[in-house]
């Protein structure tokens, strides 16, 4: 074992603050990774604050992060793929049984026994799982992924997350030319989701409750920006989407969407706020409408993204800030004030 510097959270209720945490030393399969940009995403702010307690209560302390990109620095004796000085990342998980169906089919987000890469079991050293809001890392070499050399570092980080989670269900959903295609909430998630709509060169429809992001919305690939709280805007829709990607970190009203989907459209839902959202039935059969769901993606498709968004030169916009900006990044994320993603450039942790 050795010690690593990190950012934890002590309860629901504290601040985010340095700290140092124990981690194994690269185990024969391991990869250790010298953690260069980590993306803050919600689901990092949901855990901190334990507003998931009834599916995934936290563990405190807890570091979070799960968008993390670095460059490996030590590789154990059988691992084949890396080699010290590669660029590598890591996403929402560390590990699985790998051989439940699920592994084998190369979905290892629905593995029964999956480790997510904070908050979840430690097999290794006991206790949970700890993120990547830290100096470095440690994960079995199946669960580190390649990143194309021509993508900028802070960027790709938040691919790892926001990008796998909105590319797995636009493949899922077919999501190709001639397609009418709408993302709601143009916040991490769903500005990867307008990039990745328009690449795949759908009619991409952005619903935003922020007018101030209209101009960035288009600038991103949208052919059209949507007030959502203007009832006429989104009148004019009606009945007309084929996919529609909910991205929204918080309460609101889901119907609104489902009305504007056409016969057998789908809307999928991976933004997971706290409270549950209510459905009225008639939307949905009316038109043989279907509401879904969709968790990240497994590392074989996560591959695949990061190499599409290298084939694209795609990669979140980002904020790049210090560690020490944390807590005041949380705050603004409530806000609906990103653009469109935290990065965090780790070597701000060299200097606490
Ligand atoms: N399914 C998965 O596997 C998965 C993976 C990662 C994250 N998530 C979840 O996805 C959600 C989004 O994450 P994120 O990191 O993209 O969050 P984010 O960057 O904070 O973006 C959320 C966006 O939602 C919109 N929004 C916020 N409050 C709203 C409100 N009260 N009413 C309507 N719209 C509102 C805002 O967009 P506008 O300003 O454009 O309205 C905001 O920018 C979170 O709940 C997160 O936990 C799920
Ligand atoms: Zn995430
Ligand atoms: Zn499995």
């Amino acid at each position: 074992m050795y010690k690593a510097s990190a950012y934890s959270a002590a309860s629901a209720t504290s601040p985010l603050a340095g700290t140092t945490i124990a981690r194994r030393d690269p185990a024969e399969h391991d990869v250790q990774i010298e953690i260069l940009f980590c993306g803050i995403c919600h689901s990092d702010l949901h855990a901190v604050r334990n507003e998931w307690s009834s599916v995934m209560p936290t563990v405190y302390p807890i570091v979070p992060g799960h968008e993390i990109v670095g460059r490996v620095t030590r590789v154990g004796s059988a691992v084949t793929n890396f080699t010290p000085g590669d660029l590598a990342a890591v996403g929402c998980m560390v590990d699985s049984d790998r051989t439940c169906p699920e592994c084998q089919a190369g979905l290892e987000q629905f593995c029964p026994n999956m480790t997510l890469t904070y908050n979840s079991e430690d097999r290794h050293i006991g206790g949970v799982t700890y993120g990547g809001y830290s100096d470095s890392v440690v994960v079995d070499e199946r669960f580190v992924l390649h990143v194309p050399s021509n993508l900028d570092l802070a960027g790709t980080a938040p691919l790892l997350c926001a990008g796998i989670t909105t590319y797995s269900p636009m493949r899922h959903w077919c999501v190709t030319r001639g397609k009418k295609v709408g993302v709601v909430g143009l916040g991490g998630l769903g500005h990867m989701g307008v990039k990745f709509a328009h690449a795949l060169e759908a009619h991409v429809v952005v619903f935003t409750t922020s007018p101030n992001k209209k101009e960035d919305a288009l600038r991103l690939g949208a052919d059209e920006v949507v007030i959502s709280r203007n009832a006429g805007e989104m009148q004019k829709h009606a009945g007309s989407f084929d996919f529609i990607l909910d991205a929204v970190a918080a309460d609101h009203d889901i119907n609104a969407y489902i009305d504007l989907l056409g016969r057998d459209g789908n809307i999928t839902l991976v933004g997971a706020p706290e409270k549950p959202l209510a459905v009225a039935a008639f939307g949905l059969i009316f038109n043989r409408r279907s509401l879904s769901s969709s968790p990240i993606g497994g590392i074989p498709e996560t591959q695949e993204m990061l190499d599409f968004c290298g084939r694209h030169n795609i990669t979140a916009d980002v904020e790049v800030i210090p560690i020490q900006k944390v807590n005041e990044a949380y705050e603004r994320l409530l806000k609906a004030d990103v653009k469109y993603r935290f990065s965090i450039d780790m070597a701000s942790l060299k200097s606490e």
